[in-house]
């Protein structure tokens, strides 16, 4: 396999290199703070006897499991603690492959550019349903699309790059086609904590054999380097799963998914209610900006992502570099998502300095 560094580390090294101050918004890092019990079982753990410190259990504490299932409805065998949700929609795209059903991964276009690498990857073939301009996506279209050859259709909300949340309707829909073609929905759903919209609908409310929820805390409690995410599957693909993730890791960080029980345990919904204030302030102030820049762009209703097209200057790389030099504001190139939104750019709004960098841009391109 030829590995691609992705283009996210290219643009933020470039950054690091340039000879100006730049405001980094390029990847999904959250700047604010994770739960204060997150830390106090860090320190908790850090005075545990030696035995803590040891292999957990492969699929995850038992403890652990057992809180996300009270909370998400479902048993705790269904669950594979995971290397955050990269390693849990590796393992839900891997088991769908592995059913022999067909070679096919059917993604959205924009796409977060880690679903078409794995399904390479893990030999499978991508394909592409296009979106609307606002993100969502139409089911008439992903069920014209999919197929007896559509091994697994997977998606993602609330949406990276695109911000859209999609209606209850639509994930009934899409777990409806995926039971249609013997196929399987893998529902990414690790921005679950960033509905906006208020109309956020996991796909677990729909029972089927044939869907596998992925998510994770790196964003919910702000801790990306923790890499402690979870996959929910049918109790009847959970097995094989379990084994490629013990063949692959043993087990997973035993410290971070101890921190992580406990800031599920004390956190109350306020900590996540603040931040999502916090980023519908930044989403008016960014998109203040860009309407004085006389730019177009989308407006999210959950994630923490905005994306922009200013005229004549369209989503390359050499443009972002362009940015970077000139603006002193690093974002994404929307060709790094797909076709679709090759004239755009993705800002990822995780600074404290993001008035800044909206009012740099609202000067560069006013
Ligand atoms: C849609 C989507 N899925 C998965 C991930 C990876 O999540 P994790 O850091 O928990 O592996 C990201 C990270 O940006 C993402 O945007």
């Amino acid at each position: 396999m030829e590995y691609e560094t992705p283009l996210f580390f290219h643009v933020m090294e470039y950054a690091s290199r340039a000879d100006r101050d730049v405001v980094d918004m390029v990847s999904g890092n959250p700047d604010w703070e994770p739960p204060a019990a997150l830390r106090d079982g860090l320190r908790e753990y850090a005075d545990l006897e030696p035995d803590r410190f040891q292999y957990p259990p492969s699929q995850g504490l038992v403890e652990l499991r057992e809180e996300i299932a009270a909370r998400r409805g479902v048993d705790a065998e269904q669950i594979v603690i995971t290397n955050g949700a990269g390693e849990a929609n590796y393992l839900a795209m891997a088991r769908a492959l592995e059913r022999g059903r067909g070679e096919e991964i059917l993604l959205t276009d924009p796409v977060y550019p880690y679903y078409p690498g794995k399904t390479t990857m893990l030999g499978g073939t991508p394909a592409y349903v296009e979106a609307a301009a606002d993100g969502q996506l139409d089911p008439a279209a992903v069920r014209e699309a999919a197929s007896d050859e559509t091994a697994a259709i997977v998606v993602n909300s609330p949406n990276n790059p695109t911000g859209a949340v999609y209606p209850e309707e639509t994930v009934r829909e899409l777990v409806a086609i995926a039971e249609a073609c013997d196929a399987i929905l893998v529902s990414d759903e690790v921005y679950d904590h960033y509905d906006l919209s208020g109309t956020f609908s996991s796909a677990l409310a729909v029972e089927s054999a044939h869907r596998i929820v992925t998510n994770a805390f790196s964003k919910s409690m702000a801790i990306t380097g923790f890499r402690v995410g979870y996959a929910i599957f049918p109790p009847e693909l959970v097995d094989d799963a379990k084994s490629r993730h013990m063949l692959v890791n043993v087990a997973g960080n035993r410290p971070g998914q101890y921190a992580v029980l406990q800031a599920l345990r004390e956190t109350g919904p306020g900590y996540y209610e603040r931040n999502r204030d916090l980023l519908r302030e930044r989403v008016t102030t960014f998109t203040d900006a860009l309407d004085a820049a006389g730019a177009a762009y989308t407006r999210p209703d959950g994630s923490f992502y905005v994306m922009a097209r200013f005229e004549g200057y369209p989503g390359t790389l050499e443009n972002v570099e362009r940015l970077i030099d000139e603006a002193g504001v690093a974002g994404m190139p929307g060709e790094a998502f797909g076709d679709s939104r090759s004239e755009w750019l993705r800002f990822a709004l995780v600074t404290p300095r993001l008035e800044e960098a909206a009012e740099r841009l609202a000067a560069y391109f006013a």
